[in-house]
């Protein structure tokens, strides 16, 4: 069940759907074309992800969700231009059979939309419920439910005292508390309902005390935020680079075009700062200024993000990275990627309900709350109270693939390699 069905969403149904029909491949997706080492290196063994693990199969997914517009996602995919014509031709009356239900919306979260098609309750419990029913309806046509936010970027919010409990949530949300947005409500529903709940948008909806708890009582799995997609993708590429050599930097300058609905929404300054702080934390995270402060501590970084209708969803990004080697002496690096915000997107955004569905059927891991080891597809990781989040790529990686390991009961790798050599 998806949570707004505007560009991530309908290229993340019309891509299923097309790759269902053999019209297209599905690149980009781990559980779909990844392949995962076992054993040794010399035992040869490396099969297929989705071979691999007792994931849920493309064919059995059936789509249901929820937005402020009403009318089907043919039309909405078409308002997305993501996707050519022909493409969305040739799956039209799929994508015309879905949907979306009214949604629970505040214009107070998201300042630049006007939704025309709403619930009305008497308080945020209200709209709560209203929403468990539509899971609650939706539960008897499936064997398992994920809920996933593919929704508008909402506007900047801080953790108050009503988040830091789950009694204190309860109330809040028969109080109408300002601090309850309605990201958290469809969050607080589905973990009600014993159901996986992920964030690909930036917003403050899972990552609090009080999610956590209820995350933990109903063995429903929660994760991080924000998909980890382009810019920040290349930043948690680089940045681990130049720290593994040692290399200083002293400032990192990431600049943005993007014209479609995200774009628009983020053009709207408190909705940008729930993006900002977002893509920000990752580079202090991942440099340790004060394990390295001869290297990092005086570092600049700063982000912008610029509206710019004509390119729709084909975002253009620049970083300039002024980095310093030995003895001091600078040199830059420049990064212009020409890329596709829902392209990029689709494929985490399946990987992900195909993984949280997985770890809501693994015992030793739906219990735990925070799904850590689904960092690798996060701008910002959630992780334990008191540890810090992993930001870089390749240990992302490596995690993932050992909790994989670790499932299915197969040996972990630590790389150590020994034994090859006979020791
Ligand atoms: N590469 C990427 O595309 C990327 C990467 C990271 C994060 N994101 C985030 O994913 C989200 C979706 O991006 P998009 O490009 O699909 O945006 P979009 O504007 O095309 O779609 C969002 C949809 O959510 C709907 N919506 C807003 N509030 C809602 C509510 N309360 N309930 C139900 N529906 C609601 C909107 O009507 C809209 O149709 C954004 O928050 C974006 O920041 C996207």
């Amino acid at each position: 069940m998806t949570v707004g069905m505007g560009a991530v969403c309908t290229t993340l149904i019309a891509g299923v759907e097309a790759v269902r029909k053999g019209i297209a491949k599905p690149i980009g997706s781990l559980t779909q074309m990844g392949t995962i080492r076992l054993g040794k290196r010399t035992e040869g063994r490396s099969p297929l992800m989705r071979d691999f693990l007792p994931l849920a199969k493309l064919d059995d997914i059936v789509f249901a969700g929820w937005d402020i517009f009403g009318g089907n996602l043919y039309d909405a995919a078409k308002t997305a231009q993501v996707l050519d014509k022909e493409t969305l031709e040739k799956i039209r009356p799929y994508l015309e059979s879905i949907e979306p239900m009214p949604a629970a919306f505040d214009q107070n979260y998201v300042k630049r939309l006007t939704g025309t098609h709403i619930k009305s309750g008497k308080n945020k419990r209200d709209l709560a419920e209203q929403i468990r029913k539509d899971i609650q309806a939706f539960k008897k046509k499936t064997d398992r439910v994920v809920v996933i936010w593919t929704g508008s970027t909402e506007i900047f919010l801080k953790q108050t005292a009503v988040h830091q409990s789950l009694a204190a949530f309860e109330k809040g949300m028969d109080d109408d508390d300002p601090g309850i947005a309605p990201s958290q409500l469809y969050a607080w529903a589905a973990l009600t309902e014993g159901i996986a709940f992920i964030n690909g948008a930036p917003n403050l909806t899972v990552d609090f005390p009080a999610m956590n708890e209820l995350s933990r009582k109903m063995n429903a799995p929660i994760a991080g935020r924000d998909f980890k997609t382009g810019q920040t993708f290349m930043k948690s590429v680089l940045a681990p680079a130049f720290k593994t050599r040692m290399l200083g930097v002293s400032g990192w300058f990431s600049d943005n075009i993007l014209g479609n609905r995200d774009g628009e929404v983020l053009d709207e300054p408190q909705s940008f700062k729930t993006k900002e702080e977002s893509k920000l934390g990752l580079l202090e995270m991942i440099l340790q200024p004060d394990l390295h402060p001869d290297l990092y501590k005086d570092i600049y970084h700063k982000i912008r993000i610029n509206y710019y209708p004509p390119r729709a969803d084909n975002k253009e990004s620049w970083d300039n990275i002024d980095i310093f080697g030995w003895l001091g002496y600078p040199m830059q690096l420049k990064v212009n990627f020409l890329c596709r915000d829902s392209i990029l997107a689709a494929p985490l955004a399946l990987d992900l309900c195909l993984f949280m569905d997985l770890a809501a059927r693994t015992p030793s891991l739906r219990g735990l709350g925070i799904q850590e080891w689904l960092s690798f597809y996060f701008k910002a990781p959630d992780s334990a109270p008191g540890v810090y989040p992993e930001h870089d790529l390749f240990i992302q990686s490596m995690k993932l693939k050992n909790t994989l390991r670790h499932i299915m009961g197969e040996d972990l790798i630590t790389h150590l390699g020994l034994d090859y050599y006979g020791e």
